[in-house]
């Protein structure tokens, strides 16, 4: 515990009840430091919503998920009946199952714009290293959860996209295909391996995701938040009180603007849950309504939404071994964000013009890898998707670059490294193929690396940050 949460050790025990649990937990104690006397700066917005939104939806999605597992057959022969069952036969089965899969792609919204926040101000960064890497784990979790909940239905994009995603472990040299086997539990996906995901989704993977989400909490309690200004409020302390000067006590503030966040939310969800519930196909696949038949491939093969722009950059080059290194690198970069964009501005509000621009493109490059990754895949969206997947390495690149005093001496060199191995890229993979179709989608990472390596050499005022003010600001 640190210096801030010790005013609450001479918390009284008070009488009745409280008192007695008092004398034996430091219930009071706990409330007063971790919530009622937690100080946090006065000027959180819109973005600090997604945090206490995410920990509703855990509870909804285990809530809903234990319900759900009282009904369900993890049997090959069962399953996709019982799941049957409990939409037509379970009192209330169709609204549970509903809340637990409308939760699950709420939960990937509600997680992606945490981590944007945090990205547009700096969270990662020193002191807060740690909980963005514990968020990275959660998140981790959160996609093996619901890939293995995935399969349960056993219907039949749940059996190609586990056939699928879990042959992918196969490109692994040297171990690759008895990893595959030793992950399905057998040669294929069969009751082995539904018998294994069903442990996993239900206990494992759920305990671990709330053990992380506590060190999450704990860290996030150690350092204390950050801010869309970026300053740390523990640098003015009232001289009188000790508290600081820029932060209110979490309790009543945040729990009251946090309810009002989830009353909008579950007017949200309840939107969905009630008259859309499989979203257009995007929450629930269509042809995840027809039971798994391992003799018939779905003529498109591709996850739920929230996985799209993976599976985009998994597809985009053609080449096992290079897209499956590509996927993992993909989510692996997000690790080391504290390190690469170590640039000592935390907040976008006062970092140039150049690196807010990069962010904004970095969201949108997302969105599109996500879109890519709903396409057939035709040579084109390969193709696509081959260019988009290049721009979200590249804002790494950037990002590393603005952080690190760019001179022209440096950007231009780093422009030079990002063409030869753009260059390097054609050349290995996509020379034999259509030759417009080449130009045109590498032309894409080509424009974005000039956008934000050539042309700040020549309008420097692009690079320029803007002064941090001392204490927050309140809009
Ligand atoms: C189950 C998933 C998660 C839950 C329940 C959760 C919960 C929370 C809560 C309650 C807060 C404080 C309120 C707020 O700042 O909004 C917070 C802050 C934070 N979280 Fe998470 N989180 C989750 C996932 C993640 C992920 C995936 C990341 C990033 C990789 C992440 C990174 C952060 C950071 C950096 C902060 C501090 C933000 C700031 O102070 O500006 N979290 N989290």
């Amino acid at each position: 515990m640190n210096e801030r949460s010790l005013s609450s050790e001479a918390a009284p025990t008070g009488g009745g009840l409280l008192g007695w649990i008092n004398a034996r937990f430091p219930l009071t104690q706990l409330w007063r430091s971790q919530v009622s006397e937690y100080y946090a700066p006065k000027n959180f917005n819109f973005w600090y919503f997604f945090g206490s939104l995410a920990l509703l939806v855990l509870v909804n999605q285990i809530v809903t998920g234990i319900f759900l597992a009282m009904s369900y057959q993890p049997n090959v022969h069962e399953a996709f009946a019982s799941v049957q069952y409990i939409m037509r036969d379970v009192h209330w089965g169709w609204l549970i199952r509903y809340m637990h899969t409308t939760g699950a792609s709420l939960f990937f919204v509600v997680v992606y714009l945490h981590m944007f926040r945090g990205l547009m101000y700096g969270s990662y960064k020193k002191p807060r290293e740690l909980l963005w890497i514990l968020g990275m784990l959660v998140y981790v979790c959160l996609m093996a959860e619901a890939f293995m909940g995935y399969l349960l239905p056993w219907g039949q994009m749940s059996y190609w996209g586990a056939e699928v995603i879990t042959s992918l472990f196969g490109a692994i040299p040297w171990v690759g295909s008895s990893l595959v086997i030793w992950i399905r539990g057998d040669f294929g996906v069969t009751q082995a391996t539904l018998d294994r995901f069903f442990a996993l989704h239900v206990i494992a993977i759920p305990l671990l995701l709330l053990i992380l989400v506590l060190m999450h909490l704990i860290a996030l309690h150690q350092v204390g938040s950050n801010n869309p200004d970026g300053v740390e409020i523990h640098d003015h302390l009232d001289p009188k009180t000790g508290k600081p000067v820029d932060g209110i006590p979490f309790h009543p503030y945040y729990t009251v603007k946090d309810l009002f966040g989830v009353g909008v939310f579950l007017i949200i969800a309840a939107i969905i849950v009630f008259y859309a519930p499989s979203g257009g196909g995007l929450f629930i696949d269509p042809s995840n309504y027809q039971p798994a038949n391992f003799m018939q491939t779905p003529p498109d093969i591709h996850p739920l939404w929230f996985f799209t722009p993976y599976y985009a950059i998994l597809r985009s080059f053609p080449n096992k071994q290079f897209g499956v290194a590509s996927l993992a690198l993909s989510v692996l970069i997000l690790f080391g964000l504290p390190w690469i964009d170590c640039h000592p501005v935390r907040s976008i509000r006062y970092r140039s013009w150049a690196y807010k621009a990069a962010v904004v493109l970095f969201a949108f490059t997302f969105i599109t890898l996500g879109f890519i990754g709903e396409a057939p895949a035709t040579l084109f969206w390969q193709r696509m998707g081959s260019g988009v997947a290049l721009v979200y390495f590249l804002f790494f690149v950037v990002a590393w670059t603005y952080a690190r005093r760019p001179t022209p001496r440096r950007l231009l060199l780093t422009l030079a490294a990002v063409l030869a191995v753009v260059g390097f890229l054609i050349w290995r993979f996509y020379l034999p193929s259509i030759a417009g179709l080449i130009w045109r989608t590498s032309l894409v990472p080509i424009v974005y690396a000039l956008l934000f390596l050539l042309v700040p050499v020549f309008v420097p005022g692009l690079l320029r940050d803007r002064p941090v003010p001392d204490r927050v600001r309140m809009r």
